[in-house]
């Protein structure tokens, strides 16, 4: 207990020593709290500043994909590679045991299936239930100039505002509606219009041309989604562009659980993400690893 008398004085202060005042590692993200800080760094490797995302949320709009009939038998064999999980809480708790102890970007809105207007969202997860499953990040759907465009902007400020009172940050993920191009026009507004809105980081899709600018314009991380299965060579290519013009990092799905050997893949993105190797020289080391 404290007492009132008898106490040593204070004088070290340490007034010749400076308060260190380093800015926090991640681009834009200086100004937040310890809690939205310590998140982001749990799935933002500190050497790097990259993140490895593996992405398995499909699930919510198409049902069983291919590749994660069985996320239990598919995803678990990954998840060690991966710095973060990126899934619904359905495909949380139903296969992939707390044990595994990866840090989750959870998919918080719904609303939509394949079959109808996909824009046509809502939140689906309360922030208490991210809260309870230690979500590291929301991920919230964002459809600019889609039908319901207004809906997602309103899903993302709303999560967007349960985060900053719990310390979970938000991602915002900029889906590309049926008549919008990936161009980088659209993708550098929809980017910019999450990072405004207040999301701490973002994901959207690499573009062959000006993909620099849509970094550059966005105030926060961006990480790119792989898209549909390519040979793994030209995703292995499309992943070092995407890093080698700024990207800080993947959030991928398809190209990594549908690909010929799931792990090698994954440790092949890891070598370019983490470890600057050339698309070449990764897809080298998967054809070695592949198999094995
Ligand atoms: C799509 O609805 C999901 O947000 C996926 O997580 C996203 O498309 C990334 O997966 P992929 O690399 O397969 O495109």
């Amino acid at each position: 207990m404290a007492d009132a008398t008898g106490n040593k004085i204070a004088k070290n202060y340490y007034v010749d020593v400076k308060v260190k005042q380093d800015g926090f590692y991640l681009k834009g993200l200086n100004g937040y709290d310890w809690g939205i800080q310590d998140r982001m760094t749990r799935m933002f490797n500190k050497k790097s500043g990259r993140t490895v995302m593996l992405a398995f949320d499909h699930g919510y709009i198409m049902g069983p994909t291919a590749g994660l009939e069985r996320p239990d038998v598919t995803v678990l064999p990954l998840a060690e590679y991966a710095d973060v999980l990126m899934c619904t809480r359905g495909a949380l708790r139903g296969c992939i045991p707390s044990t595994v102890n990866k840090p989750v970007a959870l998919r918080c809105t719904t609303g939509a299936t394949l079959l109808r207007e996909l824009s046509y969202e809502c939140l689906g997860v309360d922030i208490e239930d991210a809260v309870r499953l230690n979500a590291s990040a929301m991920a919230i759907q964002v459809f600019c100039g889609a039908e319901y465009e207004h809906n997602s902007l309103e899903n993302l400020a709303k999560a967007v505002d349960a985060g900053l009172r719990y310390g979970i940050p938000t991602l915002g993920v900029t889906a590309v509606g049926k008549d919008m191009v990936r161009d980088a026009r659209y993708l550098g507004m929809a980017t910019r219009v999450c990072a405004e809105l207040g999301c701490q980081f973002v994901k959207t899709y690499y573009c062959a041309e000006g993909f620099e600018e849509v970094v550059a314009g966005c105030p926060v991380p961006i990480v790119i989604a792989g898209g549909k299965k390519l040979p793994e060579n030209e995703a292995l290519e499309m992943c070092w562009k995407a890093i080698d013009e700024g990207a800080s990092g993947v959030d991928m799905g398809r190209n990594i659980f549908q690909s010929d050997d799931p792990v090698s893949m994954l440790k092949a993105v890891r070598s370019i993400v983490h470890d600057g190797e050339t698309a070449e020289k990764a897809y080298q080391m998967y054809c070695d690893l592949k198999g094995k």
